[in-house]
């Protein structure tokens, strides 16, 4: 039987993930179509984009740049594509009649009431935005419960997990192990912590990413994001989820099984596969991304250093606490790690910032979303205080 066409509503279409998105609709035009593209700030690629896969709705973050896009269009002779702009305009993106699926790949909260409308507009979500599950994981897994609408993760890790939890059954899990590859610093002496430059920061081993994602892989806060992404996305406790560090980054994840099974999944370091996976599921259409195992030799794990990376402990604590602690955790490390990329702070105060403002965030469990981004604005006001 032939598959029918999804048609792709794509926030974040600028992006990493975006333009791997794209790459994946490109090698696969008989199952993927472009419904709408939402984009930030980068006109010239949503330009091309736009040209390129003649969406019906193409977002940009302010109305300036939706005017300027305008005006390209139509000095291009290209028309019938609707402009839009702001959260609205990705909100128009992720609830389009005409699209099946939303690829939710926003960087941070502003991509969250895109995420949350399209769950509640019944649309199945493959969500990259670790940062909105975080925030508010507990009402996105709540509402896509209420309209039975999937989340399936982009994020390699968790679609590692999602796809070795397909063979056993929820009370048949022990542990999760995320797997990390310890970022660029897992062995830099701690003295040397404090002359990190942004520079050297931004070069991960293994993975080509965005600048947000990149520099939390050096601090590990991106593995917290993720034991945190995985409690919600799969219904576990912290303490069920653990962290490997796994310099290879061959294996994406692991479940361990109450039987002591453990399943593992490899695949190559290319995010267009977990994507194709979230988009096609449950379906596994057959790819050009193979693993070479042949050249597979070595593969090391360790534990986690707590004392170098204190992010881990930071985002344990948060996932403990939930709410607001949670929300508190990816908006300082938000502000943070921009005020780090601006040679404002030096790489160590990071988990400082992230520590002060969890402190002073008292312990509450927002309801709506407008109540998660009125804690996301006051840990960012707190954050901001403090790298001034
Ligand atoms: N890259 C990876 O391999 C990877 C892996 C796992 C998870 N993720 C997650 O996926 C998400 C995206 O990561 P990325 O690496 O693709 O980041 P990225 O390359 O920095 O791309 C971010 C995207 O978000 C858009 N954006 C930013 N602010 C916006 C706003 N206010 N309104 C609308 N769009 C906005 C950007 O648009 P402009 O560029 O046009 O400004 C861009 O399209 C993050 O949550 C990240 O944690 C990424």
């Amino acid at each position: 039987m032939k598959t029918p066409l999804k048609r792709l509503a794509i926030l974040g279409s600028t992006g990493s993930i975006g333009k791997s998105t794209l790459s994946i609709v490109e090698q696969f035009p008989e199952r993927f179509a472009v419904a709408a593209l939402a984009a930030g700030r980068n006109v010239d690629e949503a330009f091309a984009q736009a040209v390129r896969w003649r969406p019906l709705v193409v977002s940009l973050a302010t109305e300036e740049l939706a005017s300027n896009l305008s005006s390209r269009l139509r000095q291009a002779g290209v028309t019938g594509i609707r402009v839009v702009y702001g959260t609205e305009g990705t909100v128009v993106c992720s609830t389009l009649p005409e699209a099946d699926f939303v690829v939710s790949a926003i960087v941070g909260v502003a991509g969250l009431e895109a995420t949350h409308a399209a769950i509640l507009a019944g649309k199945p979500v493959g969500l990259a935005n670790k940062e909105c599950m975080v925030a508010a994981g507990e009402i996105l897994t709540a509402a896509a419960r209420q309209h039975n609408v999937p989340i399936l993760p982009i994020d390699s890790e968790h679609n590692a997990v999602h796809q070795c939890l397909r063979v056993g059954a929820h009370a048949e899990v022990k542990t999760i192990w995320l797997t990390a590859s310890g970022g660029p610093f897992r062995t830099l002496p701690l003295d040397r912590f404090d002359a990190i430059t942004p520079e050297q920061a931004l070069k991960h081993p293994t993975w080509v990413m965005g600048r947000r994602i990149t520099i939390d892989s050096a601090t590990m806060l991106n593995k917290g994001l993720e034991i945190i992404e995985a409690c919600r996305l799969f219904d576990v406790p912290p303490s069920q989820v653990r962290v490997t560090v796994h310099p290879q980054s061959t294996i994406h994840s692991l479940v361990e099984y109450v039987d002591g099974s453990i399943l593992a999944q490899i695949s190559v370091t290319d995010m267009r596969l977990p994507i194709l996976y979230a988009l096609a599921y449950p379906e596994r259409p057959a790819s050009t991304l193979t693993f070479d195992l042949a050249a597979l030799r070595h593969l090391e794990f360790e534990p986690p250093d707590f004392e170098r990376f204190p992010c881990l402990t930071l985002a344990y604590q948060a996932a403990e606490k939930g709410g607001a602690h949670c929300i508190a955790l990816n908006a300082a490390d938000e502000v943070a790690v921009e005020a780090f990329l601006e040679r404002r702070i030096p790489f160590t105060a990071i988990p400082r910032t992230i520590e002060q403002v969890l402190a002073s965030t008292p312990e509450a469990h927002p309801v709506t979303i407008a109540d998660v981004l009125a804690a996301d604005r006051e840990a960012r006001r707190m954050a901001g205080a403090l790298v001034a």
